[in-house]
């Protein structure tokens, strides 16, 4: 009797490391993303580009095809794609880009600011990658923000790379090439200096900034009741102990047939 109870004992000790452990592992709820996301290949008619469902199915490239649409420029860019000779190309940073923007941040430019920032990430001619080599001796190329929004090319043997001042970047992969439309991937949002200005801060900095989540300990403390906390935390401790007694009586069931075929 000593024995059996000393290791419930002990397995209850095991159960709630582990139900702790799982708890931990499961609450983040996970990326997912399982899909493989292919890039679509199709595009039977080659006139239309659809750019908004190129951004949507892309990336991810979410936050900026969002800004595209409230901003409103995702017609701007679509009119250039449908209706001109010269095309478009776009810059098109990934939703990380977006959450790495700390010091410089989009959240207080007006409407204005934040239409001329989206419409800085394009430029109103087609061009494929090998373009970029000459376009890198031109200097200043400007964007579809037009005037002072301007940015500088410069093609590293094959690597095309980006200035705007604010942002130093590279093209990481064609999204989209075929002539009137071109979707290149990009490390960073293009800040102009035409907007943020030209004092620019000397370096990057590799950013140490400690920002480890807590994570590990959570006070927990079986918050009373009343509202609060609406996932996360354990929710319901009823149906919580009902699934902890189907455990425990497995358990047990499990550590009586040892202690049985022991004996
Ligand atoms: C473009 O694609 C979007 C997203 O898939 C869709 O909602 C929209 O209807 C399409 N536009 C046209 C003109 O086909
Ligand atoms: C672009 O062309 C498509 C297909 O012809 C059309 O549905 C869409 O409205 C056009 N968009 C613009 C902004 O011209
Ligand atoms: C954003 O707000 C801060 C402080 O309110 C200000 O210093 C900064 O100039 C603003 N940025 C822009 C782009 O307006
Ligand atoms: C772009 O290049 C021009 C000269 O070609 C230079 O004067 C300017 O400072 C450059 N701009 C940036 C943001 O590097
Ligand atoms: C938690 O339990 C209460 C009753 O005890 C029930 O009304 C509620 O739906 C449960 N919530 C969840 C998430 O199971």
């Amino acid at each position: 009797m000593e024995f059996s109870r000393i290791f419930m004992f002990c397995s209850s000790v095991l159960l709630l490391c582990s139900s702790l452990a799982y708890g931990q592992a499961a609450s983040p709820p996970a990326p997912a993303a399982m899909t493989p996301t292919p890039t679509p290949a199709p595009a039977p008619a080659p006139a239309y580009v659809n750019l908004t469902y190129l951004l949507a199915v892309a990336g991810p490239f979410h936050t900026f095809l969002n800004y595209l649409e409230s901003t409103k420029v995702i017609e701007t860019f679509q009119n250039q794609a449908n209706n001109t000779e010269q095309g478009i190309t776009i810059f098109v940073p990934k939703d990380d880009a977006f959450k790495a923007l700390k010091k410089p941040s989009l959240s207080n430019l007006s409407d204005d600011q934040l239409k001329s920032l989206i419409l800085f990430h394009a430029l109103a001619k087609f061009y494929a990658l090998a373009d970029f080599n000459d376009l890198s001796a031109k200097g200043p190329v400007s964007t579809l923000a037009g005037g002072q929004y301007t940015l500088n090319f410069t093609d590293n043997s094959g690597t095309v790379h980006l200035d705007s001042g604010w942002s130093k970047t590279k093209i990481t992969s064609a999204v989209h090439s075929t002539d009137p439309v071109a979707i290149y991937q990009v490390d960073k949002v293009l800040l102009p200096e035409a907007i943020f200005g030209t004092d620019i801060p000397p370096t990057p900095a590799p950013a140490p900034a400690p920002d480890i989540s807590p994570a590990a300990d959570t006070p927990a403390a079986e918050s009373k009741e009343s509202g609060s906390s609406p996932k996360s935390s354990p929710s319901n401790s009823s149906s919580h102990r009902i699934m902890n007694l189907g455990i425990w009586s497995q358990l047990v069931l499990a550590v009586l047939g040892g202690v049985v075929l022991l004996f």
